[in-house]
């Protein structure tokens, strides 16, 4: 594509804070996110900066991201999916809260394409402040998105924020307040947007993940998730998963009382977010075992924020692969709707 032809990118909203609104300008925390229009951020960004790009706005939910629900993340799919298949679209950005960025950013990596994934980018990006704060950071993480979407050794699915690139597999929301609230742990970002240009430290390869079962095959695997968004599309219950965490005295209480009401409200899996290299208090195992002769599938994953529970022959239960607990949740959700055995 010729350079001084508008670049193409479509611009998916879906609320959060970037989209938040407060009485008081001065007011960062007592706002109500999802407020704002996609269309309306938009005109927060100088027209110099926006004069590169040909925008297509689409509001396709209006949510505080701790309200995200399945109908979303498959409409969210299913809208990437249309638009990175039309001709002259470069890439696509979503406006999201920061709360479950790190999931659905996971989870569109793990259902898109690869086909569509591994030419074109999708950029998540969010903010810390609403946009009505007398110094948003919104408009300027949306700038970066739109300059990340359209550079073109972009691929997969990435998040944008305080002008670092992150990769969807290692993404993490580390702080609750500050602006640059994302972190990629030990694998680190990317790359960086610095004065609208961007700067990779990182290939970033479209790492496709399928499955806590594969996930280190799939890392560098090329075949494409063909299927997944249309068995998604046909279901319209996914599986109960529920995420437990080790801790000084746990026990067993909650597990057994999930597989007591199981009757009623099937419970198909488990994920834990289990102390250092994936350790259980004994009462939780003997708990977890119950569940798993049950026919609940158990992963383990570890609560540190850093590091990945290592691999021991004698180990119970299959571990996450790396996945943080939240990620290894949505990987089971998807093993289990699209027929992944387990290790
Ligand atoms: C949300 O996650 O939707 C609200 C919080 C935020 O975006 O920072």
């Amino acid at each position: 594509m010729s350079s001084d032809l508008p670049r193409k990118i479509v611009l998916l909203g879906t609320g959060g804070t970037i989209a938040g609104s407060a009485a008081d300008a001065d007011d960062n925390l007592g706002y109500t996110a999802a407020q704002v229009g996609v269309a309306q951020l938009l005109r927060a960004i100088p027209e110099s900066v926006l004069a590169p790009f040909e925008i297509v706005a689409e509001q396709v939910a209006q949510l505080d991201s701790k309200d995200m629900s399945f109908v979303v993340w498959r409409q969210l799919a299913q809208r990437c999916t249309h638009w990175l298949a039309q001709e002259g679209v470069q890439g696509v950005v979503i406006t999201h809260g920061t709360d479950t960025l790190e999931e659905t950013a996971f989870f569109l990596q793990s259902v898109l394409p690869a086909g569509l994934t591994s030419e074109k980018p999708v950029v998540l990006t969010c903010a810390m402040r609403p946009a009505s704060a007398y110094f948003p950071d919104g408009p300027q993480n949306l700038a970066d998105a739109l300059a990340v979407a359209s550079d073109v050794p972009a691929k997969g699915v990435l998040a944008v924020c305080a002008g670092r690139i992150h990769s969807a597999l290692h993404v993490q929301k580390v702080h609750p307040y500050r602006l640059d609230a994302f972190d990629s742990g030990d694998a680190g970002p990317l790359g960086f947007v610095e004065e609208g240009r961007v700067r990779w430290v990182c290939a970033p390869v479209p790492i496709l993940v399928l499955s806590t079962a594969n996930v280190e095959q799939a890392r560098c695997s090329a075949e494409p998730t063909a299927s997944a968004l249309e068995v998604l599309a046909q279901l319209t219950i996914w599986p109960r998963v529920e995420i437990i965490m080790n801790y000084a005295g746990a026990g067993g209480f909650m597990v057994d009382a999930m597989l007591a009401r199981s009757i009623l409200d099937p419970l198909h899996g488990l994920v834990v977010a289990a102390t250092g290299n994936g350790t259980l208090h004994h009462d939780l195992e003997r708990a977890l075992l119950r569940a798993q002769d049950a026919g609940v599938r158990v992963v383990l994953s570890s609560r540190c924020h850093n590091g990945r529970v290592l691999p021991r022959s004698d180990a119970q239960f299959p571990d996450s692969c790396g996945l943080s607990p939240v990620k290894a949740r949505v990987a089971l959700m998807l093993d289990l709707m699209l027929g992944v055995a387990g290790a």
